[in-house]
């Protein structure tokens, strides 16, 4: 069994990351040591195979890991993973953080998608591997099996991007913000009028106590259409990723047989608690049947959900509220746009937490104990 250091595993992710490899019996096939960049010493989750928790900081106790899988953020790899590099660790890292996911040493994991890239990767001798942007995962895991068709020119994604992604302060200050709204909208008043609660709602928006420190606008009763830095082209930096990260993964990025596809469109933060959506336009090299789009979706993976085009199914089938949870991906709303008869509208739901960022570094484990 392989020697696995895991850390972060008490952050959000990691969280999910425990729950789900608890609920796999992951443990069962790894020896796990637990670290802790605050808590050094103290007792480790019960998995344990020593019995406190070991320095995160410490290259030494790091040194012994055949493995080491951290959920503990960008700063953290900033720091460690050069310094347990340049120490001559040759252990294979997996990382929830973005800070290596375009190195052209790391390779990105989602293996639904690229299985066979992950297991060429570890043959050529890569040891670092990556989970991609939640919204790319999300996406490819939806229509990665059209995407690798060659059917696609081109892709447009509008997200719709919940509270989890800017992290667990995020999602409190979400519910913090429709709490302020309900007690200072004077909604429960029977006796007022809707026009009424709606200027209490709209002046609370700009009380200076409105509860919007880390969105810094209001997200409950709004939306915030910009996620993440801002890049010179005008694309926000979570638009950018979109194109490369999906490419990366598919590996049309360094084929020399096959075409980068171009992936665009504008990431909207939305009053949605885990669950990203994406409506999405693609534009196909040729006219097909929707047979045939159903066919190339549903053959790609497991996960993956068709939902009939029609009002009853949608609602509830392509609601971010009911897919939280959920490893299902579905994808519905499809349809021949106005636009041509190679255009298709599409609309995506996905769990953030799960495939978004838990589950593939989890499955990646699973890969390395084959
Ligand atoms: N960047 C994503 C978001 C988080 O802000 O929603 C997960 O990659």
């Amino acid at each position: 069994m392989k020697k696995v250091g895991i850390i972060g595993q008490r952050g959000m992710v990691g969280s999910v990351l425990m729950e789900r490899m608890r609920a796999e019996n992951d443990f069962s096939n790894i020896e796990a040591y637990f670290y802790s960049t605050s808590q050094v010493g103290q007792e480790p989750p019960k998995e344990s195979a020593g019995d406190a928790l070991l320095d995160a900081y410490s290259v030494d106790e790091l040194k012994g890991m055949e493995v080491i899988l951290t959920c503990q953020g960008g700063d953290y790899t900033k720091k460690m993973h050069g310094e347990l590099r340049n120490s001559g660790w040759k252990g294979i890292w997996i990382d929830a953080a973005s800070t290596l996911r375009m190195d052209p040493n790391a390779c990105l994991v989602l293996d639904p998608i690229n299985g066979q890239g992950i297991r060429d990767a570890l043959n050529k001798g890569v040891l670092d591997f990556v989970g991609a942007n939640c919204t790319v995962s999300l996406l490819l895991m939806g229509i990665g099996g059209l995407m690798k068709s060659g059917l696609v020119d081109w892709v447009s994604t509008m997200t719709y991007q919940a509270a989890s992604g800017a992290g667990a302060r995020n999602m409190k200050e979400l519910l913090n913000q429709m709490g302020y709204l309900a007690k200072h909208s004077d909604f429960e008043n029977t006796s007022a009028h809707i026009l009424e609660i709606d200027r209490n709602v709209n002046s609370s928006f700009r009380n200076s106590d409105f509860p919007d420190e880390l969105f810094g606008a209001a997200l409950a009763g709004g939306i915030i259409p910009f996620i993440d830095s801002e890049l010179e082209n005008g694309q926000s930096r979570e638009e950018w990723k979109a194109m490369v990260e999906a490419n990366k993964i598919l590996g049309t990025d360094i084929n020399p047989d096959m075409k980068n596809i171009p992936i665009d469109g504008t990431c909207v933060r939305v009053g949605a608690m885990r669950c990203h959506a994406q409506g999405l336009t693609i534009k196909l090299n040729q006219e097909v049947s929707e047979d045939t789009i159903k066919e190339c979706i549903l053959s790609s993976n497991d996960w993956v959900k068709w939902v009939d085009n029609n009002k009853a199914e949608t609602v509830k089938g392509l609601n971010s509220a009911y897919i939280s949870g959920s490893l299902n991906i579905p994808v519905g709303r499809v349809r021949p746009m106005n636009l041509g008869p190679e255009y298709w509208n599409m609309f995506t739901v996905g769990d953030q937490l799960l495939w978004g960022a838990a589950e593939p570094l989890r499955r990646m484990l699973n890969i390395l104990s084959e």
